[in-house]
C-alpha cells in the first residue's frame, strides 16, 4: 500500500476493507465506504455503509464491521482499516470512534482514499481523553 510498509496481515486487512467498500449500498449519498477489523484472536470481519430510505436508519461501515465481530464472540480490536473511493482520506465519525472505544482503548487506524494513498491513525489520535467501559468497572 502506497506510503507504508505494512506487514502481511495489515495488507489483508486494508485489502479487505477495499472490498468491502465496493459493496457499500450507498445510493443517498453515494458515499461508499468500506471497514475491516482485526481482533486480537487473528479474525478480520468486514463491514460496509448501508443506508436506507429512511436516510436515519443508516449504518456506518466502521459499526457494521465491529458487529458482524462481536456477534462472533469478539471483545478486542487490535486495528480498523477504513476505505473510500474519493479522493479525500477519510475519517471516522464521532459515533463510529465511541464504539470502536468500547472494545480498545488504542489501536491501529488505517484511513484509504480511493488512489490507495493511506494514513496512519489510532484512536488515540481520533478521540482523546476518550470515556469508555474502565469508566464503570467494566472489563471488556
Ligand atoms: N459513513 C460511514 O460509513 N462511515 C463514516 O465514518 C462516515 C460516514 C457513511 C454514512 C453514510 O452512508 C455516508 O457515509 C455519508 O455520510
Amino acid at each position: 500500500m502506497k506510503g507504508l510498509n505494512l506487514n502481511h496481515t495489515y495488507a489483508e486487512l486494508l485489502a479487505q476493507a477495499q472490498e468491502a467498500c465496493s459493496n457499500a449500498y450507498a445510493p443517498y449519498s453515494g458515499y461508499k465506504v468500506g471497514a475491516a477489523v482485526l481482533w486480537a484472536s487473528g479474525r478480520i470481519t468486514t463491514g460496509s455503509n448501508v443506508e436506507n430510505a429512511s436516510f436515519g436508519l443508516t449504518i456506518c461501515a466502521e459499526r457494521n464491521a465491529i458487529f458482524q465481530g462481536t456477534a462472533k464472540g469478539e471483545r478486542k480490536i487490535s486495528a480498523l482499516a477504513v476505505a473510500v473511493l474519493t479522493e479525500e482520506i477519510p475519517s471516522p465519525c464521532g459515533a463510529c470512534r465511541q464504539v470502536i472505544r468500547e472494545f480498545c482503548t488504542d489501536c491501529d487506524i488505517f484511513l484509504i482514499n480511493g488512489r490507495g494513498e493511506t494514513k496512519e491513525s489510532s484512536l488515540k489520535k481520533l478521540l482523546p481523553d476518550s470515556f469508555g467501559p474502565e469508566f464503570l468497572d467494566i472489563d471488556v
